[in-house]
């Protein structure tokens, strides 16, 4: 049975038949209906550069659509229940799936503890869109994103389509944290402060790279390291237990799909940190890290390396490099047990 429900705005099919097929994006948002789900697809509306922007939600994915659709911006918006047709009618098509799919943080939770509940989802989610959307780029937001990367790459791998340029574990609220953070100290404007931060997306993974900032004077600022590791921390804590971040997640996962927009639309030198499939540390037996990664028509074209590190920041990373290890094995490996 077809159980998708359209909610769609009459004003996009004027620009539909004069754009050209180049500047017709599909945007798919899987757990739409969600605490990031739901600002993260407001914000792909008010982009011009989303065509289309189909809505799936375990529940709820038709109502949040029918609300945004209503939005005076040209592109059409559908909303999708969860039936296998509703999946695949969501997915079909698209150029960007953003999965923000999954259950989040808790006081006293680290995010290796979603492993468990986000695992499976994540898997399940990848399997549709490696049937339906095989060449679409895949935008992983949900905990552990150290594993759940990995794990959208075993499923893919096994279906035979899986193209390592595609996938992209969403780390830009890393960087999002560490500007803001530095121009709170430095009193200037986040917008001109541009830090670069590698390695993973949690904890001790999350590696600051001060010294190539214009404040390398903050390399060994022990409480600003501190809050751009555990900077999700602050968030759950004051949450108090109605979950993470949100609204910042959602400003940073809608960047980092325009970015990919702008990218596939023909704009060179887009750069954005993102974890991916990565030459940089594999022969430690790292498959995945997050750099920074130039992006292009074909998704990641040019994955750019660490450059020169300060003592303690090599400090950080060789224990960044050890924990994102076993992360990337614990996804691999449950994939493996658990096809
Ligand atoms: P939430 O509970 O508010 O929303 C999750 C949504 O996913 C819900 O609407 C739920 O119905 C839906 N969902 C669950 N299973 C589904 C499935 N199989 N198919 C489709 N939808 C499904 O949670 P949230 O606050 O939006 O967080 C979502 C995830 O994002 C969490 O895992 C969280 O840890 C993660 N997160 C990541 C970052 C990052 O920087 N990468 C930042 C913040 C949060
Ligand atoms: C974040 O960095 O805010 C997210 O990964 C959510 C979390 O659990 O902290």
């Amino acid at each position: 049975m077809f159980a998708a429900r359209r909610a769609v705005s009459g004003a996009f099919q004027t620009r539909a038949f004069s754009a050209s097929a180049r500047d017709l994006s599909k945007v798919t948002v899987l757990g739409a209906a969600g605490g990031i789900g739901q600002p993260l697809s407001l914000l792909l509306k008010l982009n011009p550069r989303v065509t289309d922007l189909a809505l799936y939600d375990i529940r709820g994915g038709p109502g949040v659509a029918a609300d945004i659709s209503h939005i005076n911006t040209k592109s059409t918006v559908t909303g999708y229940d969860p039936t296998p047709s509703g999946l695949a009618a969501a997915l079909k098509g698209a150029e960007i799936v953003l999965i923000p799919a999954g259950v989040p943080r808790k006081p006293g939770m680290t995010r290796d503890d979603l492993f468990n509940t986000n695992a499976s989802i994540v898997r399940d989610l990848a399997k549709a869109a490696a049937e339906s959307a095989p060449n679409a780029n895949i935008l992983v937001i949900a905990n552990p994103v150290n594993s759940t990367v990995p794990i959208v790459a075993e499923i893919f791998k096994a279906k035979g389509v899986y193209n390592p340029k595609r996938l992209f574990g969403v780390t830009t609220l890393d960087v999002v944290r560490a500007s803001r953070f530095v121009s709170e100290i430095k009193k200037s404007d986040p917008a001109d402060e541009n830090i670069t931060v590698v390695g993973g997306h949690s904890g001790v993974t999350i590696v600051p790279l001060f010294s190539q900032s214009s404040h390398p004077d903050l390399v060994g600022n022990a409480e600003l390291l501190k809050r751009v590791q555990f900077g999700g921390d602050e968030v759950v804590k004051a949450k108090d237990g109605a979950g993470s971040a949100t609204l910042s997640m959602a400003m940073a996962g809608a960047r980092f799909a325009e970015s990919l927009l702008k990218a596939a639309q023909g704009q060179k030198g887009v750069t954005e940190p993102t974890f991916v499939d990565s030459p940089l540390y594999k022969d430690q037996g790292v498959d995945f890290f997050a750099s920074k990664v130039e992006l292009g028509p074909d998704g990641a074209e040019k994955i750019l390396d660490v450059g020169k590190l300060d003592a303690q920041e090599q400090q950080l990373l060789d224990a960044c490099l050890a924990d994102l290890k076993k992360n990337i094995e614990k996804g691999v490996t449950f994939v493996a047990q658990n096809p």
